[in-house]
């Protein structure tokens, strides 16, 4: 039966995140994620109820979708999930802005466009997704319909020309390492070209390994869910096309 199987997999997330936190820290830090998972348990359905009446509210097409028809030019693209509402409005106050107003914000990858939504209310001056599924992407214009400032391009990340000004460009695990390090050289080679304030947000960042390679930026901070990579003031003779290639 579905139910006892969810509650037997929960059970078993809940004991491996306990006894990780107990080899880590001991009993203390045992015990503080066992208060964490306990109100993360309650905190769930009152969120998934917030998340439908905003979509109710805003008229917002939002469910996730995982299988994806295109596979993008290096064939590992990840499904559609749309960010948890209050994961993303955490992490646009941690972003290191100043000013939304002078950024645009650009989602590789931006799925149904729940995020275009919030990032033009928080006061972005543009915000633009970039989504690889024509359908998707159909749904995503439909949901950005009554927002001035959102637009959505139908294409591949790799293909992407970022735009010259103050940029944030927002990654929620959309695509494997070989997607990843194109659209990293594209954002080196743009940099070098127009040297400016880039922040990346990446969102459950699996291959953050390739942002912490990269010679164009820096760790600004980090959580549980997320890393901020802020461009180096570059010096801009010091990257040439092809960097990354040879790093291998
Ligand atoms: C995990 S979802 C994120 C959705 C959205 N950014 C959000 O946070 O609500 C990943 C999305 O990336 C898209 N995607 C995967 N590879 C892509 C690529 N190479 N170019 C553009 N979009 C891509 C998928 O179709 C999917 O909609």
């Amino acid at each position: 039966m579905q139910v006892p199987s969810l509650v037997r997999r929960r059970a078993a997330t809940f004991r491996r995140a306990v006894g990780e936190s107990y080899r880590a820290g001991g009993v203390p830090a045992a015990l503080g994620e066992v208060v964490r998972l306990t109100g993360e348990l309650f905190a769930r359905p009152v969120r998934t109820w917030r998340e439908q009446r905003l979509d109710r509210s805003r008229r917002l097409d939002t469910r996730a979708e995982p299988t994806i028809e295109p596979s993008g030019t290096f064939d590992d693209a990840v499904g559609y999930a749309p960010i948890p509402v209050h994961h993303f409005r955490q992490l646009l106050r941690a972003l290191p802005l100043g000013d939304p107003r002078e950024f645009a914000l650009i989602d590789l990858g931006c799925g149904k466009g729940r995020t275009l939504v919030l990032a033009a209310d928080h006061g972005f001056a543009s915000v633009v997704g970039v989504e690889l599924d024509a359908r998707l992407a159909h749904i995503a214009r439909a949901n950005t319909v009554a927002v001035p400032a959102a637009s959505v391009i139908t294409g591949d990340a790799t293909d992407y020309a970022f735009p010259p000004g103050p940029v944030v460009v927002f990654l929620f695990n959309p695509f494997g390492a070989a997607t990843l390090t194109a659209v990293v050289t594209n954002l080196e080679i743009s940099l070098k070209e127009t040297p400016r304030r880039l922040i990346v947000a990446y969102f459950n960042p699996v291959h953050r390994d390739v942002l912490d390679d990269s010679p164009a930026f820096r760790l600004s901070s980090a959580a549980r869910h997320w890393a901020i990579y802020e461009s180096r003031t570059v010096r801009p003779a010091t990257l040439v096309r092809g960097d990354r290639e040879s790093r291998g």
